[in-house]
């Protein structure tokens, strides 16, 4: 970490983030707007590179409206192949450059019949079905501690403030629990079922690695999900990635205002 962080250091000048951001699709070419140092994570010391389609792997670092943000522009999904504890590691190198607020976006499934391609959510719990977790191994006392607490991994000051912030720009938004699968696979239509009697609202394959990490080492998080498809069951329609893009791609206007917003207020 100490590698990374120097190379970081150096190449951006020390600039010191405050809020973190990682970019789920769609939602990517917001640090093309706002970008005042960016790095290819292929360049950065013990990171890894994303390789999903309609990801750009880069680390940029802007100020936006007085704030300084760090983004990560394309995230590594464990079902890549990738250690679940090796995509976790830029939410480490967030928390060692200064963030205090982490914010997570995503695409996801609805499980929720009421929810629709396009919404937003904002994530207000959720259940890790990955079967593994981010934090097996030898623990580092520096970042936090072993047994970590995760009673309220989604910050309430930060929902009820995102809530506020979708208010005043008249985006209707949507709260619910977001649950995590290994993927690649999407969901079977009685998949969904049990996720939705088990009380889950959408369903992805990210976020939920990032928010154990970040809740670990004391970062006040928010999470965000672009509902880009209707649950398997309900809408009977085949899904495919080229789907989700094109939703998440709908939903980015709203979802880029949404964000601005948020951090003007964070
Ligand atoms: N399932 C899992 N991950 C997803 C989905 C889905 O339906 N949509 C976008 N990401």
């Amino acid at each position: 970490m100490e590698d990374t962080v120097k190379f970081i250091n150096e190449k951006t000048n020390n600039f010191k983030p405050e809020i973190g951001i990682i970019l789920g699709s769609g939602l990517g070419e917001f640090a093309d707007e706002y970008c005042d140092y960016a790095i290819s994570y292929n360049e950065i010391p013990n990171f890894i590179k994303s390789t999903v389609k309609g990801h750009k792997g880069r680390l940029v670092f802007a100020e936006i409206n007085g704030k300084n943000v760090v983004m990560m522009q394309g995230r590594n999904h464990f079902y890549e192949g990738h250690d679940i504890s090796e995509i976790t590691y830029p939410v480490k190198i967030m928390k060692k450059l200064g963030v205090k607020t982490l914010i997570l976006t995503n695409a996801a499934g609805a499980v929720n019949e009421s929810f629709h391609p396009a919404d937003l959510m904002i994530i207000t719990d959720h259940i890790n079905n990955m079967g593994t977790n981010p934090l097996i191994g030898a623990n580092d006392d520096s970042l936090g501690e072993r047994f970590p607490d995760m009673s309220e991994v989604y910050k309430k000051s930060l929902i009820n403030l995102a809530e506020k912030c979708a208010q005043k720009l008249g985006i209707d938004i949507q709260k619910g629990i977001y649950w995590a699968n290994s993927g690649p696979s999407y969901e079977t239509p009685s998949e969904i079922n049990m996720m939705r009697m088990l009380g889950a609202d959408a369903v992805g394959m990210s976020t939920v690695p990032e928010a154990i990490v970040g809740n670990y080492c004391g970062l006040n998080i928010l999470g965000i999900s672009c509902i880009t498809n209707s649950s398997s069951s309900s809408s009977g329609d085949k899904l495919s990635h080229e789907d989700v893009i094109v939703a998440a791609n709908k939903a980015k206007t709203k979802f880029k205002s949404l964000i601005l917003e948020i951090i003007n207020n964070v």
